[in-house]
């Protein structure tokens, strides 16, 4: 069978997208717009290169067709804090998503706990074991799409020293949640690829 995009709906094509591009790394991103902290998860989420150090965040509008508190957030602010996600912490990311009005915030809603540990970018939330604090890079242009994707430049990581497998390579031992679909899943095992002489 072969699908011609052409002739799907928007939530068939999702679907479709969803279940093949797999697994797909989630980002907690926490911004913070007037004293009010955001917390919103998204999985169209990917980094893009080491040099300079970027991630890209795709985000979409709300139902009423205006821009996410998260887009809003990172446009007037220029910072964003992107948490990876535990599997402890997986139905709080997932709450975290439901929408709400700018004013109010998921972190109050949800009860998640914030930390405040790089002066200058919004808290991460505590007790996640990796979050990149970063800056307003670059937005992208999808034609005629009102979904915009953020590029972000990656200044500062927080890693606990849990994960932390041999400090001087930065080698980790980490396994954050990733999105299937609609589900949520771990990484299964580990390939050792072979040598490419
Ligand atoms: C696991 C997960 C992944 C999501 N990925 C995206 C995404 O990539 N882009 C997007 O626009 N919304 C995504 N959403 C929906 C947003 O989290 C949701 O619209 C949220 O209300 C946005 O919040 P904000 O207005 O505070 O930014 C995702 C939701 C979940 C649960």
């Amino acid at each position: 069978m072969v699908v011609d995009y052409n002739d799907k709906e928007l939530t068939q094509k999702y679907q479709l997208m969803a279940q093949t591009i797999i697994p797909r790394p989630i980002a907690w991103v926490v911004t913070k717009n007037d004293g009010v902290t955001n917390v919103a998860p998204f999985s169209y989420f990917m980094g893009l290169s080491s040099d300079p150090a970027t991630m890209m965040v795709s985000v979409g509008h709300k139902s009423d067709g205006t821009q996410k508190d998260t887009l809003k957030n990172i446009r007037e602010t220029k910072k964003c804090t992107i948490c990876m996600v535990d599997e402890d912490m997986l139905e709080k990311m997932h709450f975290s998503s439901k929408e709400m009005p700018s004013s109010k915030s998921e972190a109050d809603e949800f009860d998640i706990a914030l930390e405040d540990i790089v002066d200058g970018f919004p808290p991460m939330i505590k007790g996640v074991k990796s979050a990149f604090f970063c800056e307003f890079y670059q937005e992208m242009e999808l034609k005629n799409s009102k979904t915009i994707p953020l590029v972000v430049e990656i200044k500062e990581q927080y890693i606990c020293d849990e994960i932390i497998v041999d400090k001087e390579n930065m080698i980790l031992d980490y396994e954050p949640v990733a999105r299937v679909g609609k589900s949520y899943a771990l990484l299964g095992k580990k390939i050792t690829p072979p040598k490419i002489s």
